[in-house]
């Protein structure tokens, strides 16, 4: 199931959020975007992707009038190569169907641009 966030997803999200960032994870920055998103802010995104009961994966976006801005996109290893993030593109262009795509992806991340490129996002490295 792909879905935006809802306020149960608290705790789960953000442990794949640590996951993600590993190093330097900030919790409380991360509750409080979390928070901001739940509370309905326009500017935010996100989404979480579940099965079974169990959470693969998230993504985080910011959003503008023109533009999706991913700046996090984590399907746990686990459940990599399984085609999850084209499952979230999809949702993404249900979604915001109208928005020019972006994605932040931090260098040398040969698969994430591959996975970026292919469904049209520009690509800004950082
Ligand atoms: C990038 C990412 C979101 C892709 O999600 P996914 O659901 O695994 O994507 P797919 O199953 O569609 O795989 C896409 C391609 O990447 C390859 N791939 C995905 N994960 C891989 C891995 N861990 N190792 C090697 N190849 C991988 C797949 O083989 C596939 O190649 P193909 O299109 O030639 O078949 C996921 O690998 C991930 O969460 N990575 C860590 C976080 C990250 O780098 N996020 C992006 C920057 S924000």
């Amino acid at each position: 199931m792909i879905r935006f966030f809802e306020a149960e997803d608290k705790i789960e999200i953000t442990k794949l959020a640590a996951d993600f960032t590993g190093e330097g994870f900030d919790g409380e920055e991360f509750g409080l975007l979390f928070d901001e998103i739940i509370d309905g802010s326009p500017d935010e995104c996100g989404i979480a992707v579940l099965h079974a009961g169990e959470y693969l994966g998230y993504c985080l976006a910011h959003v503008t009038r023109e533009e999706f801005i991913i700046h996090q996109l984590y399907i746990k290893p686990a459940f990599q190569k399984l085609k999850v993030a084209p499952q979230v593109f999809d949702f993404i262009e249900e979604h915001f169907p109208e928005h020019k795509r972006q994605a932040l992806v931090p260098k040398r991340n040969e698969i994430a641009l591959g996975v970026f490129s292919k469904r049209g996002y520009d690509i800004i490295i950082l």
